[in-house]
């Protein structure tokens, strides 16, 4: 970190303190000490990331990310560095010197800024040209669609005119240079010269959660091909990371987000006062997409267009949100094709009862997956409820929500009740059966979500020694001084583990642990999140104090046995070997409290 001094860093973090800022992010409950949440980095159902006040730093049981205030908001923002400390600074109202950057961090850290400003001005750009004599046509294509003056001016749409240069002429006279036009995806490059990659076509900017443009949609204002044009992956517009409206939808006081697919979805049903609406980008869901919408909500209501692509966008995107943990719920908009349709069709009042009234995706699902059988045939029949119930009971793990779903099915598909619960119970009985004889099950069986994190290497027993006696010591400082003449950093095994030891006793021997600020040091090549690994060992997260201190003593004499024996296996010189074997005794006795 050589841009800023150790004091800048210090006083950043000093006034971030780390509960509020990721509090800030991410609903944080207080148990005991520590504060805990849904981690942002990874999909989960129930709160593994932990925020620990005393060590200003955080750590995520479930997939291993920690570190502190600075690379929380790095990973979270998707950010360098320097960045975050802007962020930071910036949060906690300090000013920051001006930095030397290395040159390739200057140059990436110069171009997504340019990059930022460049679509800024491009977005005024096109809202200027839509205000213009020119932008007559764009203006009654909004008209026609019944956009109000109010919704054109909050999404900032605009309008490209005919001229296939008019914005890169405006972009170079602002002074861009044609390389970093080239990375902004809103010009082409061709051998007769270079062109707009939009025009006569109306715009609508795409933001990010934090209002920045970082790309554009443009429709054909009639029929054409493409519909929608859009910008292709820059340096700032990652599909799979930013959502349509989530800029405001992020703010919205429902405790659900109106899913659907497209741009005028979303506009019209902001119109219409619902404003926690938002779309993927014309692109298919991703799990970054399931994350990020976990970020802000716990249920998501699908409205996608009444048609075949709609349908098959709802079944593939189900089981991802379901994986990132959310509920997910199913609209239906018949007879009308999409939300901006029905929105002008029926309006608001009737679109809040088709919320009211949409229905579990499970259910969604069913009646797809029922059109695959002929219930003519009894055997399909039959076939019919035994996936019916085995989704039932693998899906419901809650067994009055399982026993709802029972009944609805068995009432919409004419079984009767009992049969279909029963049938459903020994599905469960046996994956309960299974579950036991098998440790991991995860896999292929559906309960987990799909995005369920690789298991974990087991880790040696030396290894889960060493990181508790470094997680307790961290905790615990006054319990160096009992082990400080024994144990050294290379007691530890591997290279990072030695050197989270030494960087961890240094603070020790000067009787200030600061984790947070040890964080720093890690921060350079990227393993804070191994670090906060090593200091977080899970026994010790779970264990009371006398049990701590039992398996700290344990654990610190296994070290240094471990160590002994080793030395003495290589060792040739007879008198060196009597020693360590008197060693190996005195350790055998040696009683830390
Ligand atoms: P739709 O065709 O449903 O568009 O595609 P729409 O938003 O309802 O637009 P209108 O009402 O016809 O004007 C849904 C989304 O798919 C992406 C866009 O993001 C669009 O909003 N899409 C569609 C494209 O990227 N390119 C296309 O050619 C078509
Ligand atoms: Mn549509």
């Amino acid at each position: 970190m050589a841009f800023y001094s150790e004091d800048i860093i210090e006083e950043v973090r000093q006034r971030n303190p780390v509960v509020d800022v990721i509090g800030s992010y991410i609903h944080l409950q207080k148990k005991g000490g520590n504060y805990f949440g849904i981690c942002p980095f990874h999909n989960e159902k129930s709160p593994s990331f932990s925020v620990s006040p005393s060590r200003q730093a955080y750590h995520c049981f479930g997939c291993g990310k920690g570190g502190n205030v600075i690379t929380f908001v790095m990973d979270y923002e998707n950010c360098s560095f320097p960045e975050a400390m802007d962020i930071l600074a910036k949060r906690a109202g300090i000013d920051l010197p001006k930095q030397e950057y290395t040159p390739q961090q200057k140059k990436d850290a110069d171009l997504r800024t340019t990059l930022l400003s460049m679509h800024k001005d491009a977005a005024l750009f096109y809202v200027h040209e839509l205000r213009s004599e020119g932008g007559k046509i764009g203006r009654a294509y909004f008209n026609r669609r019944e956009l109000t003056e109010e919704t054109i001016r909050s999404f900032g749409l605009g309008y490209a005119s005919q001229h296939n240069d008019a914005l890169y002429r405006y972009l170079k006279e602002k002074g861009y240079t044609d390389e970093q036009l080239k990375e902004s995806g809103l010009v082409t490059l061709k051998e007769t010269g270079v062109y707009d990659k939009f025009w006569n076509r109306v715009m609508f900017p795409i933001m990010d959660v934090n209002n920045h443009v970082i790309g554009f949609g443009g429709r054909v204002m009639g029929d054409g091909e493409p519909k929608y044009l859009n910008s292709p992956e820059t340096k700032i517009f990652e599909k799979s990371r930013n959502m349509y409206g989530l800029n405001v939808a992020r703010r919205t006081k429902e405790s659900y987000i109106l899913v659907c697919e497209g741009y005028m979805d979303v506009i019209s049903m902001h119109q219409a006062g619902f404003t926690n609406a938002v779309a993927s980008l014309g692109t298919a869901f991703t799990e970054q997409h399931g994350t990020l919408l976990r970020r802000y909500t716990e249920e998501v209501i699908l409205c996608y267009d009444n048609d075949g692509a709609g349908r098959k966008a709802i079944l593939r995107a189900a089981p991802i949100l379901k994986g990132a943990g959310l509920h997910v719920k199913v609209l239906n908009l018949m007879p009308y094709k999409d939300p901006d349709e029905f929105m002008k069709n029926l309006g608001p009042d009737a679109f809040r009862e088709r919320i009211r009234d949409a229905v579990n995706v499970f259910l969604f699902e069913t009646a797809c997956m029922r059109e695959e059988y002929d219930f003519k045939d009894p055997a399909e029949k039959a076939a019919f409820f035994n996936k019916a119930a085995n989704r039932l009971a693998k899906e419901f793990t809650d067994p009055i929500e399982r026993n709802a779903y029972t009944e609805a099915v068995a009432k919409q598909y004419g079984i009767e009740f009992d049969i279909l619960k029963r049938q459903v119970s020994q599905i469960g009985n046996q994956i309960g059966l299974t579950k036991r004889e098998e440790p991991e099950p995860q896999a292929e069986s559906g309960l987990q979500p799909a995005s369920a994190l690789p298991r974990k290497k087991k880790e040696s027993g030396n290894v889960a020694a060493e990181k508790m006696v470094l997680t307790y010591l961290s905790d615990a400082p006054q319990v160096y001084a009992a082990v400080e003449k024994w144990l050294k950093p290379s007691d530890f095994s591997d290279e990072l583990m030695q050197e989270t030891a030494s960087a961890l006793f240094e603070q020790l021997k000067t009787g200030k642990v600061d984790i947070s600020k040890m964080m720093d040091r890690f921060l350079e090549n990227d393993r804070h999140d191994e670090v906060s690994a090593i200091l977080n060992s899970r026994f010790m997260a779970d264990a009371d104090d006398a049990e701590r201190r039992g398996a700290f003593s344990d654990a610190v004499r296994r070290i240094l046995l471990e160590n002994c024996s080793r030395a003495a296996e290589s060792c040739e010189d007879p008198m060196l070997a009597m020693e360590l074997l008197k060693k190996k005794q005195d350790i055998q006795n040696l009683k830390l409290f």
